[in-house]
């Protein structure tokens, strides 16, 4: 008889399917994580190193300095963010705090795999509003809740379609929405959203007493190693957070990168310039050579591959594979046309659209 069986849920989540070759070999053009081409910012590498000696010691419990530098780079107040190891933690920590077994939790069709995780590993059962053509359908979500809905997701913009929607619907869903749902927005790519329309969170954070904003070091700031991520919510939200997070979530030498790098506009500005130039390149070659690209306010693409099979996402990642460039295949999210690209650095953008002329032309 199986004595140890983990609870109802566990067994339905998904593994995360890594497509990095093993070992130590860096040589792979690696476009298949949504990280920053230029690398981190080297005010948070120094600040880094600078604190390799220190490593010893637990960093600080109530992540002061980190949560003071975040309130001020944003105009926040510091007392309503609190500090996660990366993003992800605090997706499954307010999870875990607002919702469990005979509850709902309310996400979107293509919204980014890490609310279903966390959604499954609470013992809540997701609920998945469709979309229309890889945008969010406001009304559908709304449409979806019930009296037994603790949480929203999300993703704005999203991953992997790299879409988003406008400040006014995010408005709507939010007034749509019962007023026991507590609305998280994960706003991991905001710094690369530059639509007028587009509001990263903080306003309806501030004017409701119902919504978490979610962001990360891992995208603009280059950090996504050091797993550091935030959350800025109603205060409720926040205490019920840090009374479940680990105390020493957030290790020293990261916070101390974190506090560097968000005084590095020089890296920040950079990085966007870089993005503003290179996808919608990317975007306008990939639609040369005959693929649907979708529109996107990230740091990637979605692009979907023609429905024959010699040129499928197979055929295409393993072509592509040859030629030493690593893409991401996103049939785990329903997507079994569709590949994920993130913009490289020059060279390896010019050598992802040489290799897929190769294969398309
Ligand atoms: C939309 C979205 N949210 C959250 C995360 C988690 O990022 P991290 O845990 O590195 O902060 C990611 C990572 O790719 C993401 O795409």
């Amino acid at each position: 008889m199986e004595l140890l069986i983990p609870r109802p849920g566990i067994g339905q989540i998904k593994p995360y399917r890594s497509i990095q070759p093993a070992g130590e070999d860096r040589s792979w053009v690696d476009l298949s994580l949504t990280v920053n081409p230029l690398g981190p910012s080297p005010m948070a590498l120094n600040a880094y190193r600078q604190n390799a000696t220190q490593i010893h010691r637990y960093p600080d419990v109530r992540q002061e300095k980190l949560r003071r530098a975040i309130a001020r780079r944003h105009g926040l107040d510091w007392n309503h963010i609190a500090c996660t190891a990366g993003s992800d933690e605090m997706i499954h920590l307010v999870t875990q705090a607002f919702a469990g077994p005979g509850d709902e939790v309310l996400c979107h069709e293509y919204g980014y795999r890490g609310f279903l995780k966390a959604i499954r590993a609470s013992g809540a059962t997701p609920v998945v509003a469709a979309e229309r053509d890889m945008m969010v359908d406001v009304e559908a979500m709304i449409d979806r809740a019930n009296g037994k809905t603790k949480i929203c997701f999300l993703a704005n913009p999203n991953n992997p379609t790299g879409t988003y929607i406008p400040a006014e619907a995010v408005q709507r869903l939010r007034a749509g929405l019962p007023a026991h749902t507590l609305l998280v927005l994960d706003c991991a790519y905001a710094e690369f959203c530059r639509r007028t329309n587009y509001e990263d969170g903080t306003e309806i954070v501030e004017s409701s007493d119902n919504v978490l904003m979610v962001r990360t070091f891992s995208k603009i700031h280059g950090l996504a190693g050091l797993r550091i991520g935030w959350g800025y919510g109603p205060a409720k939200v926040i205490d019920a957070v840090n009374q479940i997070r680990s105390p020493f979530n957030v290790g020293f030498a990261a916070q101390a990168a974190a506090i560097a790098a968000l005084s590095d506009t020089e890296h920040e500005r950079a990085s966007l310039e870089h993005n503003d130039r290179w996808l919608p390149w990317l975007s306008k070659e990939l639609s040369l050579i005959g693929l649907r690209v979708y529109p996107s306010a990230c740091n990637f693409l979605l692009v979907r591959v023609p429905p024959d099979p010699s040129l499928g996402v197979q055929a295409v990642t393993e072509h592509l594979a040859r030629r030493g460039i690593l893409v991401k295949d996103v049939s785990d999210y329903g997507l079994t046309d569709c590949l994920r690209i993130t913009v490289g650095r020059e060279d390896e953008n010019r050598a992802l659209v040489d290799a897929f002329a190769e294969i398309l032309s």
